[in-house]
């Protein structure tokens, strides 16, 4: 048996560790730690053949063995790249320096325009610290990158009035991409005024220098006309291992049936070559997306 020499990055939670509380945050426990026999141990020899591994958690920069980490898998993989998705409030030097190195991109999870609303979403968060971290990021890479520099929004509650607003700071701070997600259980998305949606998208046509992901969707699937997104690229070269070392092709795998394995009591060869593995790939390859998150599936609520 072998691991599948497709898979070239690897989406990884390391623990669920975080300096923040978001209202609508899916962490149930924030104590659980992905274990070494999982990360080192078990996917040492997927490290060599990756182009890219995707750091998560839990807040990657506060997680106190993150460095430690990142410093392990390179030495296994001196050509690794790095995407994170992040609060931001942490990002100092070290941080800019690596991706600067070795990055692809970086998500800053914002999930507001203005510090008032910043305050009730991100619970401990700094806004001033993550603004000028952001900034100070875009300023040391050059004017023309390759970097993609995201900003997202979760929408909820609190904030949906100001997806346009949202949009026109992460531009002016220096981002050249935002996202805009939804709330996975649905719990917070209010009985959404689907005039800051449309206010969103003519704004974001002003924004030519910011790629917008996500709001089309977003309006498609509060007025449930959203089809399926194919063919899945990622299903042909991803892998997500969550902070318990379930086993997923991508994050976005909702359906506790799309978890194709457990690394904790399975090699990763065993569960790539596991019926279960093969039967999950077929059917999203098929486009059965069953399994699969909203974002993806007009089936799926979640
Ligand atoms: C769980 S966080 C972990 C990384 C980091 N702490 C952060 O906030 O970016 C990963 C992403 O999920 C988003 N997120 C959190 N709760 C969510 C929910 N209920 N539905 C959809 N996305 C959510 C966050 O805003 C963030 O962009
Ligand atoms: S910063 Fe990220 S992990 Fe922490 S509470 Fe907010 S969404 Fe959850
Ligand atoms: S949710 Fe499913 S269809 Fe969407 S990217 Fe992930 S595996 Fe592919």
């Amino acid at each position: 048996m072998s691991i599948d020499p497709g898979i070239k990055r690897l989406h990884i939670g390391l623990a669920n560790t975080c300096n923040h509380r978001c209202t609508m945050c899916f962490i149930k426990d924030y104590s659980i730690v992905l274990q070494p026999i999982v990360w080192k141990e078990r996917l040492t020899p997927l490290y060599r053949q990756l182009d890219e591994i995707m750091l998560a958690g839990g807040e990657p920069t506060f997680i106190d063995w993150t460095k430690e980490y990142v410093k392990y898998v390179l030495s296994i993989n001196p050509k690794l790249k790095f995407s994170m998705f992040t609060n931001g409030h942490l990002f100092d030097d070290w941080w800019i320096q690596l991706f600067k190195e070795r990055g692809t991109w970086v998500n800053f999870s914002l999930n507001a325009a203005c510090k008032d609303t910043y305050l009730k979403v991100n619970k401990g968060g700094d806004w001033e610290a993550v603004i000028e971290n952001i900034k100070k990021f875009r300023a040391a890479l050059p004017e023309k990158t390759n970097m993609r520099i995201n900003s997202s929004m979760v929408i909820a509650g609190d904030n949906f009035k100001e997806i346009a607003e949202f949009l026109q700071l992460s531009n002016d701070i220096g981002c050249n991409h935002a996202s805009i997600f939804y709330d996975h259980n649905s719990k917070t998305i209010p009985d959404l005024d689907i005039e800051y949606t449309n206010k969103a998208i003519e704004v974001a046509k002003t924004l030519p220098n910011l790629a917008v992901w996500g709001l089309e969707r977003f309006k498609q699937y509060i007025e449930n006309s959203a089809k399926a997104v194919l063919p899945c690229g990622p299903i042909n070269y991803n892998l997500y291992i969550d902070i318990y070392g379930d086993v997923r092709y991508c994050c976005l795998i909702v359906h506790p049936d799309g978890v194709i394995g457990n690394l904790y009591k399975n090699t990763l060869d065993e569960i790539l070559n596991s019926e279960k593995a093969i039967k999950v790939k077929e059917m999203i390859k098929s486009g059965d997306l069953q399994y699969c998150s909203s974002y993806c599936s007009p089936l799926t609520k979640g």
